[in-house]
Parts: structure tokens; sequence; C-alpha cells
């Protein structure tokens, strides 16, 4: 196992069979060992300052009916919202004060929100606050509106590839959706010149660790600038109800071995994270992320922002969770800090 760690740490590559022998065999012992490599990895590229994305999630209407996701259209139960421009630059207002300097808007696919809406919030962002990064989390749309909102001044992308396997995808997502377009649209973002991230859930129903192994495989071919992982969590309105969620072990080891894989990537430990575990985030960040995502929606309407079931923060103010998660990255050593967190490409493997 060390042995397949350390070609790990130094190569920044593994094959699949590889991949495989470390989900297999991965023990405590070996992730002691795995662990303090990617943390110190993270910490040379990072230090311990940790980056935060304010996360606007401005409107759960979605027209696409993915099997996992509490606000599918299917899900008759959940109660639509949707944000105006001014409420979304209420957001950013009080995320700005919080030092929060990059803001991710993130929706349902909802085309209610025209292209021309969306690059409107995004000037009105920018022109409010010309030293923030907006991130997108959209999901899937043209090239042509894609440059378009590149041109308005977004500067990053995130969509989640979900899973790098035909078959697991279409278990997972209805016939309107493919993994090929899901490719495609990523591919056109880095194309356009965002930062783009993808990722996917770990213990989703019917993952196998072949798949995950493939995962990998993919990031390390696509090279994202940023890569989301956090464990699937069942959501009670969907088909997958009764599926148990991810574990808090399998997330951490991967965490550990993308930040091996792609070193200076942006890595968050997400809210699901947290969601499985009370101190979730915090060992994200020592397994190697180096992001933090504290929600800004208004609190009138995060719990009806909800993809999985018993999500935190959704009853916390912006503020609460700012201090909050200082404190967290506090007792392990980290801290937030005011800045863009701009991907920075290195040598510095
Ligand atoms: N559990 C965990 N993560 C989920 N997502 C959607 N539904 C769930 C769930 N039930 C993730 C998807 C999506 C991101 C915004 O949230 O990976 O890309
Ligand atoms: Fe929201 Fe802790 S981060 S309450």
């Amino acid at each position: 196992m060390k042995k397949t760690i350390d070609k790990l740490y130094e190569t920044h590559n593994l094959d699949k069979d590889e991949f495989l022998y470390i989900l297999k065999n991965f023990d405590t012992r070996s992730g002691e060992y795995l662990f303090e490599k990617s943390r110190q990895t993270a910490l040379k590229h990072f230090g311990n300052s940790i980056y935060t994305r304010g996360l606007i999630e401005f409107t759960n209407y979605c027209k696409n009916n993915c099997y996992y996701c509490g606000i599918s259209s299917s899900n008759l139960h959940a109660e639509r919202y949707r944000l105006s421009a001014d409420e979304i630059l209420a957001c950013c207002k009080t995320g700005y004060r919080l030092g929060y300097r990059t803001f991710v808007l993130q929706g349902g696919e909802d085309f209610f929100y025209s292209d021309d809406d969306i690059i409107d919030i995004i000037e009105k962002i920018k022109a409010g606050y010309s030293d923030c990064a907006v991130t997108l989390s959209i999901g899937e749309r043209s090239h042509e509106s894609y440059k378009r909102y590149f041109k308005a001044g977004a500067d990053r992308y995130l969509l989640r590839h979900e899973t790098s396997d035909e078959e697991h995808y279409k278990k997972l997502h209805p016939k309107s959706l493919s993994l090929s377009n899901r490719k495609q649209c990523l591919y056109n973002l880095k194309e356009i010149g965002f930062q783009v991230g993808t990722g996917f859930m770990i213990g989703s129903p019917y993952q196998t660790i072949e798949n995950i192994a493939e995962d990998l495989i993919f990031i390390k071919e696509f090279s994202p600038e940023m890569v989301g992982m956090g464990p699937f969590i069942p959501h009670r309105d969907t088909i997958f109800a009764d599926e148990p969620a991810g574990s808090l072990e399998l997330t951490l080891l991967l965490i550990g071995i993308v930040r091996l894989l792609l070193p200076s990537s942006l890595i968050p430990s997400t809210t699901a994270l947290g969601t499985i575990n009370s101190n979730g985030r915090e060992k994200g960040i020592l397994a190697g992320a180096n992001v933090v995502m504290p929600n800004l929606s208004p609190v009138s309407v995060r719990k009806k922002y909800s993809l999985y079931d018993n999500k935190i923060c959704t009853g916390e103010e912006a503020a609460e969770c700012s201090n909050c998660l200082q404190n967290r990255m506090k007792s392990i050593g980290y801290k937030l800090v005011v800045d863009r967190g701009d991907y920075k490409a290195s040598d510095r493997h």
C-alpha cells in the first residue's frame, strides 16, 4: 500500500488497477500515511488558509428529474422559490461584509432565467463587487450561453460529472440527460476559459469501486481547476429514499487521492460531508481540502433548497455560519481568508 501511495504522491497519477488496489485495501494505518501526504500537499500550496465561497441558492425550480435529488421536477412536495436580482445582490452585500470574495450562484436547471437574466445578475455583481469572483452552478446550457456568461464576467463554473460510467449515469438520471452531453458541456466551459469544477457523489446508488476508479481517471484526464466530492445522502421524496448514505471514510479517502492527483486544485470540504458527520468539514480539510462554501441564501428559503435530508446550516444566519466556520477552522489550526481564491497553476508539486 505504501508503495502505491508513494507513487501517487510522486507521479500524481496511477492506473486503474492501482486506484482499485487503494480503494479495496485502504485501512486506518494506510489512511494516516495517505492523509499526511495529502494534507502536506495542501499546506504547501495554500498554507493554513482556507478559501470561502458564499453560496447563493437562487432557485430550486428544476426541469430535470435526477433520481437522487430532492429538488427534481417530479418532487411535488418541494416548495419552489426564485430569488430576484435584488435579493441576490442583498446576499452578496452580506457576504462581502463577512469577507467572502467569491459568490456562487447555484440553482436547479431553471430556464425561467433567460441568458439575459443571468447576464444581468453577473454584471450587477461584478459592478458592485469588482474584487469578487462569480461562480455559476446552473447546469447544462448551450456553448453560446456559456460564452455569453463568460463575456459578462463570470469566472468559474461548477458542473459535476456525477459518474463517468455510462451505465451508472443512466441509473441515476432520466433518459433526457446523457453523460456525453455533460462531458461536452465541461469541455465547452474549459475551452471558453472558465475555471471549471467537476466531481461526483460518493456512495451514490449502484456506484461500484470500478466506477470510482474511472471517475479518478476522468478527473485526472480532464484536470479541472476545482473538484467537488461529497457523500450521497438520501432525500425522503426520491426513489432513493431508502438507500444508505455514502461513507465519511470513503469521501475522505477520495479527497486525499484527488489532492495528490491534482496538487494545486481547489477542493471544497462540502456541506454534505458536514451533514453526515458533525466534524465532517474539519476532517475534509485535514484530508486535503482547502475550500468551504458557507450558505449565503436568505434563511427563509434555505430549507427549501433541499437536495438531501437533514442538510446543516438551514436555520442559521449567514453571520452565524461565518463565525461557526471560522471557529471550526481555528480548532484544527486553519483560518478563513478574505481572498478570491483563484486557481493558480503551480509547478510546486
Ligand atoms: N446527496 C448528496 N449530494 C447531492 N447532490 C444532489 N443530490 C444529492 C444528494 N441526494 C449533489 C450533486 C450535484 C450537487 C449540486 O449536489 O452532485 O451536482
Ligand atoms: Fe453554518 Fe456552522 S457553518 S452553523
